[in-house]
């Protein structure tokens, strides 16, 4: 699919994980989350005393399967297991996007979107993976089909629970009620969802003007709620116990009474697992380095206050790798990660060159000790640079540490051979500790690298000399002969090969 926004991601990330699914794509998650706490404590109360006899629950409605497994889980809570969810859903376009509701057309996506997921097929898709991966197939029960056609199949008192939860027109819900309210057993419940209002509550006159769209405003009040169901619900039942639009009435004798269930204090709702992992954005930690971190599905957001508030619902992946790329944004799969992450973003840019010219500068100043770590610092950024590598053995080597001086020099050589300077300094080295003959070779490699080193030259020749060194003695005095042929040590080099003056001239 295409990847538009951070829910898109999610959701492919979902749908290849065998993770549930109930986020925005598609509007998976359907209603509020909260009424899911009170169907669960529903069935508990029902199940209680029950003596093991199985809890068989139809479900008109179910969409991509949040309540169905809600239903599901609080079988396995709380009947251990036994009892069955039927679910009927025809899974098919079953109404048109522009009509369901008063919002202004640009604000109708929902209908679009869910008409859009019903015509492709992929809310089926996702109905059964999320039954799966929430490992609820043993017990849930999908039919393919439209309640109309369902219902008359179950025998009278079939079930436990029927809830209502289809088609929201007020013909739709009328018929519901009606088809499901035979099959519920003596004391067992009828439920449903988006009662918001009752029709009591209502201008009766305006409800049956609007009674088959879908969710439109109360002009008294301006809340919003579902006309069809408030209508059918008040025309069947009349007044319902109702719990933030999850309503139930229990069938007694011949008629129906309203459910005993207290609200619940907000510290014992405890919405099922499959819809927390869902939850909005949630703001963890304020101000971390001018970033406030958010956790919002799989990911750790960390987003700078510079940029004001955002909603990472609605943040498209292209302008969430635009605000990362400028350091608007980090983003970590744990806390601990996203925080470490704008660590490391606030540390000044390393780089291997700033070091070698800071222990460069010190040895310059005499300060050999200083500059030692810095020119380390430098070899660890970059390993293999024969110039770090020099200037660390001349400044162990003037800090009297001859060995590691040694050391870092053959290590320089071994990275670039034809590093002049590195051969002269081991040969500083042996001369140093009296291994003059070794010293002479290293000075050799030295002037066959740099013949116009008058330094280096110098000290071949003087050194050629002491040692009776003749090639060593006729190097140097090569060299001289094309750099400076006048140099004062010509004369003796030349006569310590006794050779005449003319013989060398001009010669390399
Ligand atoms: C509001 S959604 C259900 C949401 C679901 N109960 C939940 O909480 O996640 C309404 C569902 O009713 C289904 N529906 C529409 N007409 C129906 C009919 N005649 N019989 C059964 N289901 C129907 C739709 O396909 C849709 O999946």
């Amino acid at each position: 699919m295409l990847m538009d926004s951070i829910e898109d991601r999610y959701y492919s990330y979902c749908m290849s994980n065998n993770k549930p699914y109930f986020g925005k794509v598609m509007w998976a998650l359907q209603g509020l989350p909260i009424r899911h706490a009170y169907m669960e404590r529903l069935v508990e109360a029902q199940c209680r005393d029950r003596g093991g006899r199985p809890f068989h629950i139809l479900e008109i409605g179910s969409w991509a399967g949040g309540s169905a497994i809600t239903w599901a889980e609080a079988i396995k809570k709380f009947n251990k297991g036994k009892g069955q969810v039927v679910c009927i859903d025809p899974w098919k376009l079953y109404f048109d996007p522009t009509k369901c509701s008063d919002l202004p057309q640009d604000q109708q996506a929902v209908y679009r979107e869910m008409a859009e997921a019903l015509s492709s097929r992929k809310i089926f898709d996702l109905f059964l993976h999320n039954i799966r991966v929430s490992k609820h197939e043993d017990i849930i029960l999908p039919f393919k089909g439209s309640s109309d056609n369902i219902l008359p199949l179950f025998g009278d008192g079939r079930f436990d629970l029927v809830f209502v939860d289809g088609d929201h027109s007020y013909a739709s819900v009328l018929k519901d009620l009606r088809g499901a309210g035979r099959i519920v057993c003596e004391g067992g419940l009828l439920c449903g969802d988006d009662l918001e209002l009752q029709l009591s509550q209502l201008d009766g006159e305006y409800v049956q003007l609007h009674k088959e769209r879908d969710y439109i405003a109360d002009p008294k009040t301006k809340e919003r709620f579902h006309p069809g169901v408030s209508l059918a619900v008040g025309e069947y039942f009349g007044e319902v116990s109702v719990w933030e639009g999850f309503w139930a009435m229990r069938k007694q004798g011949s008629g129906w009474h309203q459910v005993d269930f207290p609200r619940l204090p907000p510290d014992q709702v405890e919405l099922p697992k499959h819809l927390t992992c869902q939850s909005p954005p949630e703001l963890v930690k304020e101000n971390y380095r001018g970033y406030n971190i958010v956790h919002y599905l799989d990911r750790h957001y960390a987003l700078a206050q510079a940029l004001g508030p955002v909603d990472l619902t609605k943040m498209e992946e292209k302008s969430l790798e635009k605000i990362q790329a400028a350091g608007f944004c980090v983003v970590g799969k744990s806390l601990e990660e996203t925080e470490c992450r704008i660590d490391q973003r606030l540390v000044p840019e390393e780089h291997p060159d700033k070091h070698l010219s800071k222990g460069v500068a010190l040895m310059r100043q005499g300060r050999f000790g200083q500059a030692v770590p810095a020119l380390l610092r430098a070899i660890e950024m970059k390993p293999h640079d024969p110039a770090i590598r020099n200037s660390l053995g001349i400044a162990l080597y003037k800090l009297g540490n001859h060995a590691e001086a040694e050391q870092s020099f053959r290590a320089a050589l071994r990275e670039a051979p034809d590093n002049a300077d590195a051969w002269v300094s081991l040969s500083n080295i042996c001369c140093e500790q009296g291994r003059y003959t070794e010293a002479v070779e290293y000075l050799k490699e030295a002037a066959s690298l740099d013949p116009r080193d008058a330094e280096l030259i110098t000290a071949l020749g003087t050194l050629g000399l002491n040692l009776k060194d003749e090639e060593a003695i006729r190097r140097s005095l090569q060299c001289f002969a094309v750099t400076d042929p006048n140099h004062p040590l010509t004369r003796e080099l030349r006569e310590a090969l006794g050779e005449s003056p003319v013989a060398t001239e001009g010669a390399v």
